[in-house]
């Protein structure tokens, strides 16, 4: 007879606290974070679910009933973080959404690891209720002495653990921690635990859905015209069909749970596109590639990027492996051509290459 409760779950707590166990150099100090990491999660979903009848909307500065100070859900999302990871006494530099400089953790409450977040991703759909998430990257100083900004500014290539919080129809975690899967953890908010459901996430090796805000497509290069032309109007085959969230957490959980490929590249007016590099970029490139997909800016792997500074962005296109390495071929297409044009009107005048019009 099949039992109404697991009385066996692997939670996110218990998971960390295996995986942890199983690794000899292993000091605890990771679980300890992801625990912490874990109750802003918690703190920030249950926020999220009552905003309305709590008065969290809105501008923040106002006084609720009680005369106490509302904040706005996207700073009260960032406290959260910011307090449980301080007090977790695992971190010396935090990154933030929110915050124009780095964190320093005070020296009495600091630990080896460094973590980069936006608390509350896609905080224009707040207040019409569609998904919204939180997104994190975890690095560790790799010295003795005391965090410098450098410290913060290390290529996703050397991420310890990433992941990030989708605030859906559901509460999610999608998690990978010291090189291992991708796992999905969902809140069961009976126990207010996070449980395994989603066990080594993999993702298709092609899809059928592109996500792109199409309402900048004037202000687009070349090789994401012929890109998004092609998945609209194929030579072959049935056209791709087209979703966008606007909330990046919720359109890159769907690319990895259905395949396809999200992007946001660069415009005329933000040559550099909207998302950043150390909070948004880098932990869902990790996760994709962990995941089997690819993450690119169109011309390198997101994760090899170097930051050089906190806010940085960068043109993101990611999800699975044959649709990105489409876009990637565009790119690398289009700069043929270019040489080519160069090429000829340097040395042929008369020859120069006609314009091409697929990828
Ligand atoms: P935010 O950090 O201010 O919330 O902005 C990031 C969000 C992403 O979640 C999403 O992918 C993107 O902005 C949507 O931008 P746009 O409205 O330009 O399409
Ligand atoms: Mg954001």
């Amino acid at each position: 007879m099949a039992q109404p409760i697991d009385t066996n779950c692997m939670t996110l707590t218990r998971y960390v606290i295996t995986e942890q166990r199983s690794r000899k150099d292993a000091t605890g100090e990771l679980t300890t974070l992801l625990n912490a990491l874990q109750t802003a999660i918690k703190a920030v979903s249950s926020a999220v679910r009552k905003a309305g009848i709590a008065r969290l909307y809105g501008v923040s500065g106002s006084t609720n009933v009680q005369g106490e100070e509302v904040k706005k859900l996207d700073v009260l999302a960032n406290d959260l973080f910011i307090n449980m990871l301080k007090s977790s006494y695992t971190t010396c530099l935090l990154v933030s959404e929110e915050n124009e400089t780095v964190i320093e953790v005070e020296t009495e409450r600091q630990g080896k690891y460094i973590v980069c977040f936006d608390p509350l991703d896609g905080s224009s759909n707040i207040d019409c209720l569609v998904s919204i998430g939180s997104i994190f990257a975890i690095y560790k100083k790799d010295h003795n002495n005391a965090p410098a900004i450098n410290d913060a500014l290390q290529p996703g290539r050397k991420i310890v653990a990433a992941g990030y919080a989708l605030y859906g129809s559901a509460t999610m975690i999608v998690l990978s921690a010291g090189g291992g899967p991708v796992n999905g953890f969902l809140l069961d908010p009976a126990i207010g635990e996070f449980v395994l459901t989603d066990p080594d996430m993999r993702i298709k090796s092609r899809g059928k859905i592109y996500s792109i805000n199409e309402g900048y497509e004037s202000q687009w290069d070349e090789a994401v015209k012929k890109y998004v032309n092609a998945k609209k109007h194929p030579t072959t085959g049935k056209s791709y069909g087209a979703r966008y969230v606007g909330s990046m957490v919720a359109d890159v959980h769907r690319t990895l749970k259905y395949g396809g490929i999200f992007m946001y590249p660069a415009t005329k007016d933000a040559p550099n596109g909207k998302l950043r590099l150390m909070y948004e970029g880098n932990p869902m490139a990790y996760i994709i590639e962990k995941a089997g997909g690819l993450a690119t800016t169109g011309h390198i792997p997101i994760l090899d990027h170097q930051p050089t500074k906190i806010h940085e962005r960068v043109p993101v296109f990611l999800g699975s492996r044959d649709d990105v390495q489409e876009l990637i071929d565009c790119y690398q297409n289009n700069e043929k051509i270019i040489i080519l044009n160069i090429w000829s009107i340097s040395f042929h005048p008369s020859h120069q290459c006609s314009k091409v019009t697929t990828c």
